[in-house]
């Protein structure tokens, strides 16, 4: 299951790409914001980080208007690896090499058709394992 959430800078991308996951049959969960009046992003990021701390979802896409301020957010709560990314070799290979469980991309930065490209790649790609995994094991113990 997939979690998606946003601030009001990441509303318009947000419905955009539930759009785009419904279209490719995908389930997800929105914990908001519900609109575009002005919220808190750190708010949204925790409200998505327990969904996936709690196993209900397995990857989450988090949106505010750069995609930096709730990666930052997100990136406090231990076992969120979040990936601010507007790329897409970067979508994949933090996937393949950071295990990412969160994607975060910016509403005023990246347009529509490039966030579901990105945010495609980021659900389809498998984690390498291997020498990153000890890697990604030491994120925990910092
Ligand atoms: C909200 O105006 C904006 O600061 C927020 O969406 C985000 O870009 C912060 O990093």
């Amino acid at each position: 299951m997939i979690v998606i959430g946003s601030d009001h800078g990441g509303f318009t991308l947000k419905e955009a790409l539930k759009k785009h996951l419904t279209a490719r049959g995908l389930e997800f969960v929105d914990v908001g914001t519900y609109s575009e009046a002005s919220c808190d992003y750190p708010d949204i990021a925790a409200a998505l980080c327990a969904k996936i701390l709690s196993g209900e979802c397995d990857k989450g896409l988090l949106l505010c208007g750069t995609g930096i301020g709730i990666s930052m957010a997100a990136n406090r709560h231990k076992g969120i690896r979040a990936a601010c990314v507007s790329d897409y070799f970067s979508a994949k290979y933090t996937r393949l090499h950071n295990d990412a469980n969160v994607l975060c991309m910016g509403g005023r930065v990246v347009g529509e058709g490039l966030a579901c490209e990105l945010a495609d790649v980021f659900l389809d790609t498998e984690f390498e394992g291997g020498r990153h995994q000890r890697r990604v094991d030491k994120l925990d113990t910092l």
